[in-house]
């Protein structure tokens, strides 16, 4: 009886979600990763962007949204956005104890950081509301305090990539404006500390001419889950049915950014919560 029920509950879906499309960088990433995991993706667009959202409009967005995913069974929720996971993610954990796990994208990149035992001091760039929650200075202080780190809020970063501006002018002279910023000065790794900052990855890597190494939220958090999963027998073998992808307001600039976050035509599906 306990091998069908357990049977059963490694084939449910993974709840991923994020302000908007930007967490759909991580849902690429979990899907090369982990190809035979189907997934329910919320983009919270009639939120977006939770960069300067209070935190108790993103965690009370995030609980409306937790409800909706565990509605749908799923086995998973990974909170595939930065200021998501700055400020609502102790709270999920918390609430879903020994029930499911819950994911975020920080805590891989400092593992991952801290791991690497190379850096001494690194810079990250991240949404007001992920920079001034001080949530990546507490938890890489907690694994490393000799790591000094640098943090500047980038908050043009995002709707610029999202109007589809990359590897030209305008995000070229954005990126160099923020880059330059002498705080970053001898920085050996930069925390890419968006979900839509993968957009503009190599960019950033021409800017610091490959001599800075960058982490993102993509692989690092797809291997982590999968990490996770293998420890917690929650591995599924076969992909049961398809992925969907919801959004709470849909217009056709978000349906037409989808392939340069995910790659792949995707269809959005609206869902109000
Ligand atoms: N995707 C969000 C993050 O990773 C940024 C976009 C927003 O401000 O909503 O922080």
């Amino acid at each position: 009886m306990t091998f069908f029920f357990n049977l059963a509950f490694v084939e449910r879906p993974i709840g991923i979600f994020d302000s908007g499309i930007g967490g759909l960088t991580v849902a690429k990433a979990i899907s090369k990763h982990l190809p035979n995991e189907r997934f329910i993706y919320f983009g919270d667009t009639a939120h977006l962007p939770y960069g300067d959202k209070s935190k108790d409009a993103i965690l009370r967005y995030a609980k409306s949204i937790s409800n909706f995913l565990m509605a749908n069974n799923c086995k998973s929720i990974v909170i595939a956005c930065n200021t998501a996971s700055a400020i609502s993610y102790e709270f999920l954990r918390d609430k879903y104890k020994g029930v499911i796990p819950v994911i975020n994208v920080i805590d891989p990149i400092i593992e991952a950081v801290v791991a690497d035992g190379s850096h001494q001091k690194i810079g990250l760039i991240a949404t007001k509301t992920t920079v001034n929650s001080g949530v990546y200075h507490e938890k890489m202080a907690r694994r490393n305090p000799t790591i000094k780190m640098e943090v500047l809020a980038t908050p043009l970063l995002a709707p610029m990539i999202e109007e589809g501006f990359s590897k030209d002018k305008i995000s070229h002279t954005v990126i160099e404006n923020y880059l330059s910023n002498p705080i970053f000065e001898g920085i050996d790794a930069l925390i890419l500390g968006c979900t839509h900052y993968v957009l503009i990855r190599d960019e950033i890597n021409e800017f610091f001419k490959g001599k800075v190494k960058l982490y993102d939220s993509t692989d690092i958090v797809a291997l982590k889950m999968k990490e996770i999963f293998k420890n917690e027998d929650l591995l599924s073998s076969k992909k049961e049915g398809d992925n969907h992808f919801y959004v709470s307001d849909i217009t056709a600039s978000f349906q037409e950014s989808t392939s340069r976050f995910y790659g792949g035509n995707i269809k959005l599906e609206l869902l109000k919560l």
